[in-house]
């Protein structure tokens, strides 16, 4: 609760302070954050796929390609909370993610990510707040999609990707598709 708390007093002054890094940056042409403001979502995705393509890495661990595609999508959509859970002995665990600190085990059928775990599908919560056993790792979350990834190897669920975001409603059906399609280029990996 504390850390929560933390979290929205300061959220303000980092993204303000990001901004003026990202400007500074751009001025010496050293910027390796994409600009994506003027972007239609269908681009967003598009712009995610490429890059996706020429940033994964065959000869590094899972973990590695798996941390730089939390980075991606939080630089292309800059969502709240951007995150894996892997599944450890039969709990989620805590993977790569970009955000605020979060909850670090997550048993089968529990909130949004054990829901999407057991059914075996992605789950879009439009409102968190009327979810059913929702974990709140931040109190600024709003909504949620959670996909799981399946691996490509096992053909055996290995995980999800969980997206939160502060605004309500905020994941549809494009997001739904083109995630799963992300998700299952990762399964490619594990
Ligand atoms: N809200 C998730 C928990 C993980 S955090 O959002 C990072 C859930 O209900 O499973």
């Amino acid at each position: 609760m504390l850390y929560t708390n933390i979290n929205s007093q300061y959220t303000t002054k980092i993204r303000y302070f990001r901004r003026l890094l990202r400007i500074y940056l751009q001025k010496k042409n050293m910027e390796s954050v994409i600009e994506t403001e003027n972007l239609s979502k269908n681009e967003c995705y598009e712009m995610l796929h490429q890059q996706w393509a020429h940033l994964y890495d065959h000869n590094c661990p899972w973990y590695s390609n798996f941390s730089n595609a939390a980075a991606l999508i939080k630089n292309i959509f800059d969502f709240w909370w951007v995150g894996f859970y892997v599944i450890e002995k039969d709990m989620l665990v805590l993977g790569p993610f970009q955000g605020p600190i979060a909850c670090t085990q997550i048993a089968k059928n529990k909130g949004v990510c054990g829901a999407a775990w057991m059914q075996e599908k992605s789950i879009v919560v439009p409102n968190v707040h009327l979810f059913e056993g929702h974990i709140a790792c931040s109190s600024a979350s709003n909504s949620e999609i959670v996909i799981p990834i399946k691996s490509q190897k096992t053909g055996a669920i290995w995980g999800v990707l969980d997206l939160d975001s502060e605004h309500l409603n905020h994941f549809d059906e494009i997001d739904r598709l083109e995630l799963e399609k992300f998700c299952a280029s990762l399964g490619q990996l594990i």
